[in-house]
């Protein structure tokens, strides 16, 4: 089977690339490096020792779409491409929504065109809005409370392809909806590597720990959270790029849209994560409190067990692992992939 992973160069793509090729996939690439390296791609084709077809391009251009489909024949589209800035996307909205929204009705029409009708989809749990209780089920409603365009974009997304597969059930679509990524690719050679200065908790603590932050700055002591710091269901990226090897192995068997939940069930607080970072690496990390960050929510953390059930997939991986796994990347790599 061959599988077109859009935005295959970046910080999950490129993870899910490696556990695809060694379950026997075929994969291309397709990425315009808007928000990546091709260096990611080097480094996967080392760890998996055969080389991978990269196309650049824009899920926005039919054109560069209609030159993969026309040079490979696609069996199953992972579409990671996507701009992901929370902040960014408030400032920007049209954007967001041109490069997720039109992105991904570019690429469906093309794939219909192509005769391609299976696709998984990267959703996130920031369509729940803010959750009325935790842990968080699929069945919760979506769509209300999303602070930002980025956020919207997601749940625009899904509705979009929702309404594809009522027009057409011969439609296989899966809804990947992520917690929190984190951890890096065991070698420590691949890992995330943000452009600017990090958004997210972790890549903010580990460049703290490596030196390139002085502190960090914890937003908001005062949630109604067991320490008063933001809880979050933190997920390993290579469990989460096992889950996608799963939805493609089950896709064909799919008569519904399948909206799943990618998550570990467990929340920790900001100050768990500092703590355990400090575990892994050895290293201080000084921060501190600081005003909460406009639009964050108290506490999100998945109930996993719908992914256990239709995909057999469940997180392996620790809090101490995702911790190890980052440091490793972020010591070897204090600047990414830029050296
Ligand atoms: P990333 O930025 O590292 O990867 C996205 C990739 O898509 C990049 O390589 C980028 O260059 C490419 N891209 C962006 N726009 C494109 C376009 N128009 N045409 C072609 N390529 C394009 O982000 P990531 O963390 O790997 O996230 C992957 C997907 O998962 C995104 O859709 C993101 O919204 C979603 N997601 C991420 C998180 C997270 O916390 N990392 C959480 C939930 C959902
Ligand atoms: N936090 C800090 N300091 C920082 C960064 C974050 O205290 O410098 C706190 C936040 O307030 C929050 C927690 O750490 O309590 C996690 O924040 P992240 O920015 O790492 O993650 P979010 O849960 O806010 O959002 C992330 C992605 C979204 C995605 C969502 C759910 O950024 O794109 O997870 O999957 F939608």
């Amino acid at each position: 089977m061959n599988i077109l992973v859009t935005g295959g160069a970046g910080y999950i793509g490129s993870h899910t690339c490696i556990l695809l090729i060694e379950a026997g996939y075929s994969i291309v690439v397709f990425d315009n490096f808007s928000n990546s390296s091709i260096e990611s791609i080097k480094r996967v084709e080392k760890i998996v020792n055969q080389s991978i077809p990269v196309v650049e391009g824009d899920i926005r251009s039919t054109k560069d779409l209609e030159k993969v489909f026309n040079e490979y024949k696609i069996d199953a589209v992972i579409h990671f491409a996507g701009l992901k800035a929370v902040g960014e996307s408030v400032d920007k909205p049209l954007k967001y929504y041109d490069n997720n929204v039109t992105g991904t009705i570019n690429l469906c029409e093309v794939m219909s065109k192509y005769g391609c009708k299976s696709i998984v989809f990267s959703s996130s749990a920031t369509v729940y809005g803010n959750p009325a209780s935790n842990p968080i089920t699929e069945y919760f409603p979506v769509g209300q409370g999303i602070t930002n365009p980025y956020g919207r974009s997601k749940y625009i997304i899904e509705e979009i392809l929702r309404d594809v597969f009522i027009s057409d059930n011969s439609w296989k679509i899966v809804l990947l909806r992520y917690f929190n990524p984190v951890g890096a690719y065991k070698s420590g050679t691949i890992g995330e590597d943000p452009s600017d200065i990090p958004n997210n908790l972790m890549p903010f603590i580990s460049q703290t720990a490596v030196g390139k932050r002085e502190y960090l700055n914890v937003f908001g002591d005062d949630y109604d959270t067991p320490d008063g710091t933001g809880v979050r269901d933190y997920i390993h990226v290579m469990d989460l790029a096992d889950g996608h090897v799963k939805a493609i192995d089950k896709i064909k068997s799919f008569d519904k849209v399948m909206t799943i939940n990618l998550g570990t069930g467990n929340g920790y607080s900001v100050l768990d994560m500092v703590k355990a970072f400090e575990k892994a690496s050895g290293k201080k990390i000084p921060y501190k409190i600081a005003p909460r960050r406009d639009g964050d929510i108290a506490m999100c953390y998945a109930n996993p067990s719908y992914a256990k059930e239709v995909l057999d997939w469940s997180a392996t991986r620790g809090l101490d692992e995702m911790c190890e796994d980052s440091w490793r990347w972020q010591s070897q790599n204090p600047n990414g992939y830029r050296g």
